[in-house]
């Protein structure tokens, strides 16, 4: 039986809303009534603490990257914690020593894989936010989920960091025998300048097959990280949140083969 449909945020340009789009797709995909995991492979952790987790990033070991060095060393409990809208596996100071643990490992691009077939049962989406570089961790975000959606910001920096996004993926998908596929371009934080809209349609003719969505400059979308959040369960209510819903129904209507394991 297939299990759930598996997600990562990617870009590696930093600062483009990879952890605003990916706690908003997961809160979108919760009001829709999906059970959602959500995994912060960023060794940043602002996943972690968009959703309130805070306090575990200082978690003593057992942590994330123990998991992904050893699964079956570490039960779940010890990395999955709850959130009022989804599951989140937070992430840990100590994953900022995971580029040097990781690749010390000889499947050390799908580390995340094995994890995952581990701990996924019963969630329809599990959903990975990236941290903004590409290397092992990435890597392995990309080989597990083979699913991506990429936040961009219209300006013109964006034109560079699409190739190279899409170049790096093609090296993978041959080096490890993936087929990653975008499965959404989320132009974020826009403004209403002509630089947005030539943007916006570089975005159209440049990737014709991949459902583009609108994300405006919102303070709400700010706000409600800050109060650990999806805007959906917000106090403030935004127009963003459509945008956020038509992204999940257009992952429904994609994964709506998929059942759920448990
Ligand atoms: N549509 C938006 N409107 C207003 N602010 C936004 C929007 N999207 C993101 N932001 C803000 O921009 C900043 C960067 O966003 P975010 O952290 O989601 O980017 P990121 O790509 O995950 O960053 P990093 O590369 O460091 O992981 C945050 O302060 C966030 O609140
Ligand atoms: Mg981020």
């Amino acid at each position: 039986m297939a299990g759930p449909a598996r997600l990562c945020v990617t870009n590696q340009k930093g600062g483009v809303g990879k952890t605003t789009v990916a706690i908003n797709v997961a809160g979108a995909l919760n009001e829709l009534g999906r059970n959602v995991l959500f995994v912060d492979l960023d060794p940043q952790g602002n996943a972690t603490e968009g959703l309130g987790l805070l306090e575990a990033y200082d978690d003593e070991p057992p942590t994330l990257l123990d998991a992904l060095i050893d699964p079956e060393a570490v039960s779940p409990d010890d990395i999955v914690h709850s959130h009022s809208e989804m599951d989140v596996v937070t992430s840990n100071i100590d994953m900022n020593a995971a580029a040097s643990a990781l690749a010390r490992q000889s499947n050390a691009e799908t580390l995340l894989e094995d994890l995952l077939d581990g701990i996924e049962e019963g969630y329809e989406y599990v959903i990975v936010d990236c941290p903004p570089h590409l290397g092992v961790l990435t890597d392995n975000a990309l080989c597990a989920t083979e699913n991506l959606v990429i936040p961009a910001l219209t300006e013109p920096t964006s034109k560079r960091s699409l190739e190279l996004l899409f170049d790096y993926v093609g090296s993978l998908e041959m080096d490890h025998d993936v087929e990653i596929e975008p499965v959404a371009l989320v132009a974020n934080r826009i403004e209403t300048t002509r630089e947005d809209e030539e943007m916006l349609a570089w975005f159209e003719d440049a990737l014709p097959d991949v459902p583009l969505y609108r994300v405006r400059k919102r303070v709400a979308l700010q706000r409600a990280f800050t109060d650990g959040k999806s805007v959906f369960e917000a106090d403030e209510e935004t127009d963003m949140e459509t945008v956020f819903t038509a992204l999940a129904e257009t992952l429904e209507d994609r994964f709506s083969t998929r059942e759920v394991t448990a």
